[in-house]
C-alpha cells in the first residue's frame, strides 16, 4: 500500500513544500521572510554598536557556525558518483534478487575513498580504497561496501577500534597524516600476525591505485545468497574494472600528493563530464554451502582469505557505469549513509565475525555522524521505492506521518496482521541451523594461518610486481622510530618468504631473521572446481 506520509502544499501558491531551498527568485530568510539587504547587519547608527534584534544576521551566522558535521570516523576521505547497473540474468540459479534479473536496470551511487586519512588528506597516499556501492533496487537499497582489497586486516570486528587506532597518527603529534609509514602501524600488524595478508597487498602496487576507474572491488566477506526455491549458495562479490587495473608507482604518487592532492577525484569526475564513463562489471565467486563453510580446505568465514579465481572464478552478472557527478558535494557524497545489512531479499549475511561487528557498527556510526536516528530520509539516501515503516519522531524527522496508530496489528488505521501473500517478495533470513555450543571468546583453528596466502600473493607477482613491494616494506618500516618493530615485521615477512625478507632486511640495513618453523610449500592447485562449471549458460 501507499506510505503513510503526506507532502503538505502551500495553501496560496500550491507549491509542493519540501526542504530544497533555492527556490524562487529572492532572497528570503530560512522562514521564507523576503530579505532586502544581506551584506549589513543591523546597526544603531552606521558606527554600531550591532543590534541583537537582528535576526537575519544571527540566523545568518548561526547555521554557518554549524555547517560542518563530523567526519567519518575512517573513510573520511573520498568521492562519489551516480550511475546505472545492468544485469546479465546469469544469477537467476542462484539469487532471487530482483535487481539480478536479465535486463534490469538499477540506479547506483558508488563512494571511492581512501581509510585512514582525514577528510582534507591527499588522494594518492598508500593505504586500501573504499569502494562502496548503493542500489537503489525496487525492492530497496543494496549497499555493497568493500575495498579495493578482498582481505581485512583483522578476523573479528571487535579489533576494529585497535587496527584503526593503530593506522591512525600518532596521538602526540598527529604524524603521519594518511598512511602506513609509522610506528603504531607496524607494531599493530606485527603483533596480530592475521593482519600480514591484507598488509603485503597494501605494500604491493595495489595500495597506490592509478585512479579509482581501475581499481578492482572486493565484497571482501562471504555473503549467503538464496534462490527463489529457498535454496542457498555462498558467495564472494567482485568488481573488475573494464579499462583494467592499474596503478602508479611510489615516485608518482609521492609527486601527486603534493602536486595535486585531488588527483583520484579529479580523475573521476574529468572522467565523467569528458564522457569517458567509468565501468565496472560485477561478478560472483560461487560455493556450496556446506555446514563446513569452507572451499578447497579454505575457511569462507575468515575475512583474510581469499579464494583464488583459479579454484572458483568469477561469473559476471552484470555491468555497472557511473555517469553522473554530483550536484552538491556535501548534500550527496559526505551524506550518503552505506550499511553492510542493507540487503535485498535473495542476499544474506553469513557469520563471519568482522561482518556481523560491522552490522551494528554502520548505523551506530550514523547516529552521531548524520545528527539523530533519521539519516534514512535525507535524500541520497532514500529508497527508490515506497517506504512504509514504524520508525517514528526524533532529531530531524522530516515526514509528516498521518494516523495514530503506528503498530500492527491496529485497528484505527486499517493496520492487520500480516497476511499470507505479504511475504512473497519480502526479505529472506535465510534459515541456516545455528549450532548449539558454549559461548566462547575464540576463533576457529583454522583462523591460525596468517601466511600462506601472504605467500601465495607473494609468489604470484612478477619481478618488477616484487621490487616494488620490497621497496614499500622499506620505504615504510624506514619510517619506524623502534628499532624492535622492525625486527619483528622482518620475522613477519620470514614467515612469509625468505626471499623477501632478506631483501627488506638488506634495504633496511639489518640482519634477516629466520622463520619461526620452517616454510611448508603449498599444495598444487586442484583442479578447477565443479562450482565453476555448473554455472548456468548466460
Ligand atoms: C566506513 C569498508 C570493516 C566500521 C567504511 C567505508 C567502506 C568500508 C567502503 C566507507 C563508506 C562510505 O564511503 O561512506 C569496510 C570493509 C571492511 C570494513 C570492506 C571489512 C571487510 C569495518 C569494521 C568496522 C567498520 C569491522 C567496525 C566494526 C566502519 C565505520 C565507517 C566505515 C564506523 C564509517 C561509516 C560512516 O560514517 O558512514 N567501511 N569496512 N568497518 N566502516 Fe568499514
Amino acid at each position: 500500500g501507499a506510505p503513510p506520509v503526506v507532502t503538505p502544499t502551500g495553501a496560496e501558491t500550491g507549491a509542493p513544500v519540501t526542504a530544497q531551498g533555492q527556490q524562487g527568485a529572492y532572497l528570503t530568510t530560512a522562514q521564507g521572510v523576503r530579505l532586502r539587504d544581506t551584506d549589513h547587519s543591523l546597526k544603531a547608527g552606521e558606527r554600531g554598536p550591532t543590534l541583537l534584534q537582528d535576526h537575519h544576521l544571527r540566523e545568518k551566522i548561526m547555521h554557518f557556525d554549524h555547517e560542518r558535521i563530523p567526519e567519518r570516523v575512517v573513510h573520511a576521505r573520498g568521492a562519489a558518483a551516480h550511475g546505472v547497473f545492468e544485469a546479465y540474468g546469469t544469477a537467476g540459479q542462484v539469487t532471487r534478487a530482483g535487481f539480478l534479473k536479465k535486463g534490469k536496470k538499477t540506479d547506483v551511487f558508488v563512494r571511492f575513498s581512501t581509510v585512514l586519512g582525514s577528510r582534507g588528506s591527499a588522494d594518492t597516499v598508500r593505504d586500501t580504497r573504499g569502494f562502496a556501492t548503493k542500489f537503489y533496487t525496487e525492492e530497496g537499497n543494496f549497499d555493497l561496501v568493500g575495498n579495493n582489497i578482498p582481505v581485512f586486516f583483522i578476523q573479528d570486528g571487535i579489533k576494529f577500534p585497535d587496527v584503526i587506532h593503530a593506522g591512525k597518527p600518532h596521538p602526540d603529534r598527529e604524524i603521519p597524516q594518511a598512511q602506513s609509514a609509522h610506528d603504531t602501524f607496524w607494531d599493530f600488524v606485527s603483533l596480530h600476525t592475521e593482519a600480514q595478508h591484507h598488509t603485503i597487498w597494501n605494500m604491493s602496487d595495489r595500495g597506490i591505485p592509478r585512479s579509482y576507474r581501475t581499481m578492482e572491488g572486493f565484497g571482501v566477506h562471504t555473503f549467503r545468497l538464496v534462490n527463489e526455491a529457498g535454496e542457498t549458495v555462498l558467495a564472494k562479490f567482485h568488481w573488475k574494472p573494464q579499462l583494467g587495473v592499474h596503478s602508479l608507482v611510489w615516485e608518482e604518487a609521492q609527486l601527486l600528493a603534493g602536486l595535486d592532492p585531488d588527483f583520484h577525484r579529479r580523475d573521476l569526475y574529468d572522467a565523467i563530464e569528458a564522457g569517458a564513463f567509468p565501468e565496472w562489471e560485477l561478478g560472483i565467486q560461487v560455493f556450496p554451502d556446506t555446514p563446513e563453510e569452507t572451499f578447497e580446505g579454505i575457511d569462507l568465514l575468515d575475512p583474510t582469505k581469499i579464494v583464488p579465481e583459479e579454484l572458483a572464478p568469477v561469473q559476471p552478472v552484470g555491468k555497472m557505469t557511473l555517469d553522473r557527478t554530483p550536484t552538491n558535494f556535501f548534500a550527496e557524497v559526505e551524506q550518503v549513509a552505506f550499511h553492510v545489512g542493507h540487503l535485498p531479499p535473495g542476499i544474506d549475511v553469513t557469520n563471519d565475525p568482522l561482518l556481523q561487528a560491522r552490522l551494528f557498527s554502520y548505523l551506530d556510526t550514523q547516529i552521531t555522524r548524520l545528527g539523530g536516528p533519521n539519516f534514512a530520509q535525507i535524500p541520497i539516501n532514500c529508497p527508490h521505492v515506497p517506504v512504509n515503516d514504524m520508525l517514528r519522531d526524533g532529531f530531524h524527522q522530516h515526514a509528516v506521518h498521518a494516523g495514530v496508530a503506528p503498530y500492527r496489528p491496529n485497528s484505527l488505521d486499517g493496520g492487520n496482521p500480516f497476511e499470507a501473500g505479504d511475504a512473497e517478495n519480502a526479505f529472506v533470513d535465510a534459515p541456516v541451523e545455528v549450532a548449539r555450543s558454549r559461548k566462547v571468546r575464540a576463533n576457529p583453528v583454522s583462523y591460525d594461518d596468517h601466511y600462506s596466502q601472504a605467500r601465495l600473493f607473494w609468489r604470484s607477482m612478477s619481478p618488477v610486481e616484487k621490487e616494488h613491494i620490497v621497496r614499500a616494506y622499506t620505504f615504510e618500516l624506514g619510517k619506524c622510530y623502534e628499532q624492535t618493530i622492525k625486527e619483528r615485521q622482518l620475522r613477519c615477512l620470514a614467515n612469509i618468504d625468505p626471499v623477501l625478507c632478506r631483501q627488506v632486511a638488506t634495504g633496511l640495513g639489518l640482519p634477516a631473521p629466520e622463520p619461526d618453523r620452517p616454510l611448508v610449500e603449498p599444495e598444487p592447485s586442484p583442479a578447477l572446481s565443479q562450482v565453476g562449471k555448473e554455472w548456468p549458460a548466460a
